[in-house]
């Protein structure tokens, strides 16, 4: 398939989302997007405010659940890419009960609405985190699932649920499975927006456990152009896991955010651990590197970028750490 010219974007006012809208009518000045966002606390439909007139750009106001909105946003769509969910594996630990309403039931009904249309093209957006943690080596696509956090297995239950759709109804989809995104538009309760929005307002770094767990970091402009590759010529009924090969320890992370803010060690705070906290997540990614991906921002740079970015849009960020988010602030934070 070429470029889909009339693109449905589920979930796009999240961070992933947005960033991708925003690459794919940049990359595609032809085509259309109609975003389908429930606007939850991590849904900002500020983050999209330059398309807000723009005739190739609309948003519609509804849960994926809702099977009239999805019908409706789908008709006439020749592709679909669905990135809705819950995604902080904190908070689906405090509460797991919204992870398993959007990313398992909400997903069984985007499903049903694409079994019935059969959109041309169909793009779902899950995570490394199925394969859990790996000790060593990399998973491939066809690595084991086995999540463990929460959120993580809705996720894998999402993955699952699909491939049912293909077996029993012949569905054609594509599940992509990238690693830590970072970049501009990430809600400041994930690690490295935390961090560098802590630091600005004076407080220190919470860090979990021991501060050695690995993550493989991939600047979100990275991940926008796979997701865009996939999109246009990725093999339907396939997995594609996008991960650059950043693999790092939570403390280096942390070091490069402190040395760049002028900040010490002393800005730390070693806080209670996450329980069942993932080790590593370490993927492979041949098969999007095999359509011509390849990242192209390194850690250093996509880290500069990102902390400029939090410096000069506070107006973005300051109004998202409200009381909602202090009283979610202290039930999770503890020291360690
Ligand atoms: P996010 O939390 O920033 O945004 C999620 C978006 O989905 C928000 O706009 C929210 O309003 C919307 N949403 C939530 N429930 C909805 C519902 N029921 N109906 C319609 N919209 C709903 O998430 P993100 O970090 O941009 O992640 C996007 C996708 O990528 C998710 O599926 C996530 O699992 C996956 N993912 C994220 C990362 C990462 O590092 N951020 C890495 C791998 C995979
Ligand atoms: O791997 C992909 C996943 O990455 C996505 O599927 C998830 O949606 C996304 O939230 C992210 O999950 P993580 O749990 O890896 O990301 P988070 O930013 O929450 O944490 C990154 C690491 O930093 C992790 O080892 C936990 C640690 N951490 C996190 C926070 C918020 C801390 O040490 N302190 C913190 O305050």
């Amino acid at each position: 398939m070429s470029v889909p010219s009339r693109l449905v974007v589920t979930g796009g006012s999240g961070f992933i989302g947005s960033n991708f809208i925003r690459w794919y009518l940049r990359a595609h000045p032809q085509s259309t997007a109609v975003n389908l966002d429930k606007l939850t606390y991590a849904g900002r439909g500020e983050n999209l405010a330059e398309l807000q007139r723009d005739p190739r750009y609309r948003l519609v106001v509804a849960d994926i659940s809702d099977r009239g909105a999805v019908q409706d946003a789908l008709a006439g769509a020749d592709a679909i890419v669905n990135f809705a969910a819950e995604t902080h594996v904190d908070r689906s630990i405090q509460d797991a009960g919204a992870f398993w309403r959007t990313n398992v039931l909400g997903l069984l009904t985007l499903m049903e609405v694409i079994r019935d249309l059969r959109p041309a093209r169909c793009v779902h957006i899950s995570t490394d985190e199925v394969y859990g943690s790996l000790p060593a080596g990399s998973a491939a696509e066809d690595g084991r699932l086995l999540p463990n956090s929460p959120y993580a297995a809705s996720k894998a239950a999402g993955d699952l649920l699909i491939r049912s759709f293909m077996q029993t109804h012949g569905v054609g989809v594509i599940i992509v499975r990238p690693s830590n995104n970072f970049g501009p538009y990430q809600f400041p309760e994930k690690f490295i927006p935390l961090c560098i929005t802590n630091l600005i307002e004076g407080r220190r770094v919470p860090v979990y456990g021991d501060g050695r767990q690995i993550r493989d970091w991939l600047y979100v402009d990275d991940c926008c152009e796979a997701i865009d590759m996939i999109l246009a010529q990725g093999e339907e009924g396939t997995v594609y896991n996008v991960s650059p090969g950043n693999e790092r320890e939570n403390m280096s992370v942390v070091q490069d955010i402190l040395a760049r803010m002028h900040r010490s060690e002393s800005d730390i705070e070693w806080v209670r651990d996450r329980p069942g906290h993932d080790r590593r997540y370490s993927t492979r990614s041949d098969r999007v590197r095999m359509l011509g991906w390849t990242p192209k921002t390194s850690f250093g740079e996509g880290l500069d970028q990102t902390i400029r970015w939090y410096q000069t849009n506070e107006a973005w960020w300051r109004p998202l750490r409200d009381k909602a988010f202090q009283d979610y602030y202290r039930r999770q934070y503890v020291p360690g």
